[in-house]
C-alpha cells in the first residue's frame, strides 16, 4: 500500500502551483486520485452539494466521519483533509482536539480543517500539539459568514494579514483563502512560509481548490469564480433517459439464456 502524501510534503509545495479538490464519496475520490490530484478536502460543503441543506451549518461530525471514511477508502496516496463542522471546535481547545481525533480515528482524516483566523489560533495550536495537522481557512468562512459580516471580509487587508499570520504561527501546515481579493491574496501568499490554497482568490495563491461538483458541472448553483470543466449533470440525465427509455420500450433488459446463471460470478447484490 503506497504511503499517503503528508502535511509536511504539502507545506514543501510552497511556491508551486498545485491542485486540490473536494470529494465526498468513494467513486469520485477514485476519479480524483486517478486524475493525479493528491490533495482532497472532504469539505462541509457536503451539506449543500450532497445533502441538500441551504448552508453548511447543519453538518454533523458523524456526517464528516462517514464521508471522510468513504473518500479514504477510495484513495491510497491522496492526503485527505476533513472539515471540522460548525459546533465541533468553537467551545474550547479540548472540544476541538477531541473532534479532530475522532476524524482521524474514524473518518479517514490525514489532517483537519477549521475556519477562522486569530480567533481560532489556540484551537489550531492545541490540535497540532495533539499530533493532528491542521489546514486553516480564512477570508469568507461559510460556517459563520451568514451570521456575521463575513461576506465583506475579502478586502480587509490588515485583518486578513493578521489572521493568516496567526494561523501560520499556531502551526497550520497550509491555509485556504476563500474569496479574498486577488492582490491581497498574493500579498498574503508572499508573507507566509506555508502555502496558500485559493478558492475565488485569484491566481497568486500557491494551490487552488474547487468544489468537485462545480468542476464537474454537477451542481446548479456554482459560484461565478468556479469554472465548470465538465457537464456531468447533462451526461447523467442523458444516461438516465436512455435507461428509462430502454425499460419503457422493453429494449432493456434483453432476455438471457438459461446458462446465464454462470455469469453471476462476481455479482454484487444490492
Ligand atoms: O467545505 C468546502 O468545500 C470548503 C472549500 C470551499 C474550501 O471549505
Amino acid at each position: 500500500m503506497p504511503r499517503r502524501v503528508s502535511a509536511a510534503e504539502i507545506t514543501a509545495r510552497k511556491g508551486s502551483a498545485f491542485p486540490a479538490v473536494t470529494a465526498y464519496d468513494t467513486p469520485f475520490a477514485r476519479c480524483v486520485e486517478a486524475a493525479g490530484i493528491d490533495v482532497i478536502l472532504v469539505g462541509d460543503s457536503l451539506g449543500q452539494v450532497v445533502l441538500g441543506f441551504p448552508s453548511t451549518s447543519a453538518v454533523e461530525l458523524n456526517d464528516m466521519i462517514r464521508h471522510g471514511g468513504a473518500v479514504a477508502r477510495g484513495t491510497e496516496r491522496a492526503h485527505v483533509i476533513v472539515d471540522l463542522p460548525f459546533g465541533t471546535y468553537e467551545a474550547s481547545d479540548a472540544l476541538a482536539v477531541a473532534s479532530a481525533i475522532e476524524l482521524v480515528k474514524h473518518g479517514g482524516a490525514s489532517s483537519v480543517k477549521l475556519e477562522g483566523g486569530e480567533n481560532v489560533a489556540s484551537r489550531v495550536r492545541a490540535i497540532v500539539d495533539a499530533g493532528v495537522p491542521v489546514c486553516a481557512h480564512i477570508g469568507v468562512t461559510p460556517q459563520t459568514a451568514a451570521l456575521s459580516s463575513g461576506f465583506r471580509l475579502k478586502r480587509q487587508r490588515d485583518r486578513l494579514l493578521r489572521d493568516a499570520r496567526a494561523v501560520a504561527e499556531a502551526g497550520a501546515f497550509t491555509v485556504v483563502l476563500e474569496m479574498v481579493d486577488d492582490e491581497l491574496a498574493g500579498e498574503i501568499t508572499e508573507a507566509l512560509a506555508i502555502p496558500t490554497i485559493g478558492i475565488g482568490a485569484g491566481p497568486h495563491c500557491d494551490g487552488q481548490i474547487l468544489v468537485l461538483y462545480d468542476v464537474l458541472g454537477l451542481y446548479p448553483d456554482a459560484p461565478p469564480f468556479a469554472k465548470q470543466f465538465g457537464h456531468l449533470a447533462e451526461s447523467a440525465t442523458e444516461a438516465l433517459r436512455a435507461y428509462a427509455g430502454g425499460v419503457r420500450e422493453r429494449t432493456f433488459p434483453t432476455a438471457r439464456k438459461k446458462s446465464a446463471a454462470a455469469e453471476l460470478t462476481g455479482y454484487r447484490p444490492n
